[in-house]
């Protein structure tokens, strides 16, 4: 399947992610994750990319379109993938359409996850990310690791988020109702989108999420 996963920042894309693409056998392509691996090598991507993050805003389309392609193209994505925080705007969304019927591909499913504000601010506010992975994501309250700071995962160092700051999580949420928004209507005219609520157990948001998906499938 070709899903693309939409939602405010902290909606839990990236937790749902890693259990659905487990249990679809496809992989996560988080653009987010993959500008944060530029970041840590220190590429000239990374460096670019770095200053707009922090701030909250886009990463200009040229840059993040080509790095979505090229991590598309990868043979583990042959049999289809499941995209996380691509597309963010309307102009993505229209390239990844063209890039899709170029290669006699197409979407089956866009998950739209809803969640209300304030328990995103706090999801955001207390994030934290496993220095050696960033699919490892805790949570100091909802999701706590056994040992404070380190990863239950694999023993990694914990951290922080630099764009989960107070300030930077107003910006990216204006940018979420302006900029990405729009494209739920833009898949709601292909009839490809399934809204559910993020909100409850993590395993309870994978369950509707798998049955919405398992709805498109019929
Ligand atoms: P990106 O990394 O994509 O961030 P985001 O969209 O803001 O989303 P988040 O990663 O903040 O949240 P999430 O929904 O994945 O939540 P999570 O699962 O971690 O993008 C970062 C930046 O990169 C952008 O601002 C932009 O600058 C740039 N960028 C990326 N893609 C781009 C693109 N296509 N174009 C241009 N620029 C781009 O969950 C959050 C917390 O909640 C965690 O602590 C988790 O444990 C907890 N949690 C999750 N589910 C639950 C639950 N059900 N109950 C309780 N707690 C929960």
């Amino acid at each position: 399947m070709r899903i693309v996963l939409v939602g405010p920042p902290g909606a839990g894309k990236g937790t749902q992610a890693a259990y659905l693409a487990k249990d679809l056998v496809i992989p996560h392509i988080s653009t987010g994750d993959l500008f944060r691996a530029n970041i840590s090598q220190g590429t000239d991507l990374g460096k670019q990319a770095k200053a707009l993050m922090d701030a909250g805003e886009l990463v200009p389309d040229e840059v993040t379109i080509g790095m979505a392609q090229e991590r598309m193209s990868q043979p583990d994505a042959e049999g289809g993938f499941l995209l996380d925080g691509f597309p963010r705007n309307v102009a993505q969304a229209k390239a990844l359409d063209e890039w899709l019927s170029a290669e006699g591909r197409k979407l089956d499913a866009v998950l739209d996850l809803e969640v209300p504000e304030d328990e995103v601010v706090k999801r955001i506010a207390g994030r934290r990310i496993c220095r050696n992975d960033s699919s490892h994501v805790f949570h100091v309250e909802y999701s706590k690791p056994e040992n404070e700071g380190v990863c239950d995962i694999c023993g990694g160092e914990l951290y922080q988020r630099g764009d989960d700051t107070e300030e930077t999580v107003r910006t990216r949420l204006e940018v979420y109702h302006t900029q990405t928004e729009p494209i739920i209507d833009h898949y709601k005219a292909q009839g490809l989108v399934s809204t559910i609520s993020a909100l409850g157990k993590v395993t309870e948001v994978t369950e509707r999420a798998m049955a919405a998906l398992q709805a498109d499938k019929v």
